[in-house]
């Protein structure tokens, strides 16, 4: 761990979030699919883990992220919460966990809590989501909006485009914000947004931004991991910037492995288990 020591360390809640903007101490946030990960995001400090459903697109292979299911998400979130302590930990809703009635969205909150380890849900929408987000709050569980590109609507919008960069829908974006806030979530993903648009919300809202491909005024970043890796090489958005190429890595590393798979230089006898030479000549007098 490298910002703060193991005996100073605590939860982040979604109260820490609340106290970061306050403070103006920036929120980093990461997607993560795995156990694995989790553990070393929460080594390096990071604040809060997004199981996102871009793990459809990401992990799992599918076009978009419409195909996740609650399956797919309780399965990754379980997961991650076997893999980190610290970090406030949100599960995505995939698309049709809380389109079609506040009693399935209040369920299917419940049980990314409750089976599948999270602290918190997010979910994609505006002023329609309102009364979603009131019921779910009051069931006593934190909600993240999430405004701009919302991915679950890629249908609609005609791709994974900029959005809200007209005065118009600018204004619907600023007057979304106000009402996810009034709604109660905790705090708000701002995606793939104009950057002076984004640092106006934030500076608008008491309960923290997190952007992603929406500029430095917010109160947060995510970013999609396997992107900043340098490992999902499908497309890259503008907005990703790649702190690793770890798809170069792997692909040396194969390859390195299949070339001395077949030349017999792996293993070497540093990677081999041996036998004292009695026990073997034991063992070959007695398989006669
Ligand atoms: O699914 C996801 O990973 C997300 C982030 C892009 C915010 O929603």
């Amino acid at each position: 761990m490298s910002h703060e020591t193991e005996t100073s360390r605590k939860k982040v809640t979604t109260q820490t979030f609340l106290r970061m903007k306050k403070n103006g101490q920036k929120i980093a946030m990461l997607t993560a699919y795995d156990a694995v990960t989790a553990s070393v995001m929460d080594e390096s400090g990071i604040h809060s883990i997004l199981v996102g459903d871009s793990l459809g697109m990401v992990v799992l292979g599918y076009e978009t992220t419409l195909q996740v299911t609650m399956d797919d998400m309780l399965h990754h979130c379980k997961a991650v919460a076997r893999g980190a302590k610290y970090p406030l930990l949100i599960g995505d809703l995939p698309f049709l966990s809380y389109q079609v009635s506040i009693e399935d969205a209040v369920r299917n909150s419940g049980r990314l809590l409750q089976e599948g380890g999270m602290h918190a849900v997010k979910l994609e929408g505006g002023r329609e989501r309102a009364d979603t987000i009131k019921a779910i709050v009051a069931a006593g569980i934190p909600v993240m909006g999430h405004l701009g590109l919302t991915p679950q609507s890629v249908n609609k919008f005609g791709g994974f485009g900029v959005q809200a960069n007209t005065a118009a829908a600018a204004l619907r974006l600023l007057e979304d914000a106000r009402i996810l806030e009034e709604a109660g979530c905790f705090g708000i993903v701002l995606e793939s947004i104009p950057a002076r648009l984004a640092a106006e919300v934030s500076r608008r809202l008491v309960i923290p931004t997190i952007g992603i491909g929406a500029g430095a005024g917010c109160d947060g970043q995510v970013l999609v991991t396997p992107d900043m890796l340098g490992l999902f090489s499908k497309f890259t958005p503008k907005f990703v910037k790649k702190y690793a190429n770890q798809n170069k890595d792997m692909k040396s590393a194969f390859s390195d492995y299949l070339t001395e798979v077949q030349n017999g230089t792996f293993p070497g006898t540093e990677h081999t288990y041996e036998m004292t030479d009695p026990e073997w000549e034991e063992t070959l007098r007695i398989i006669q």
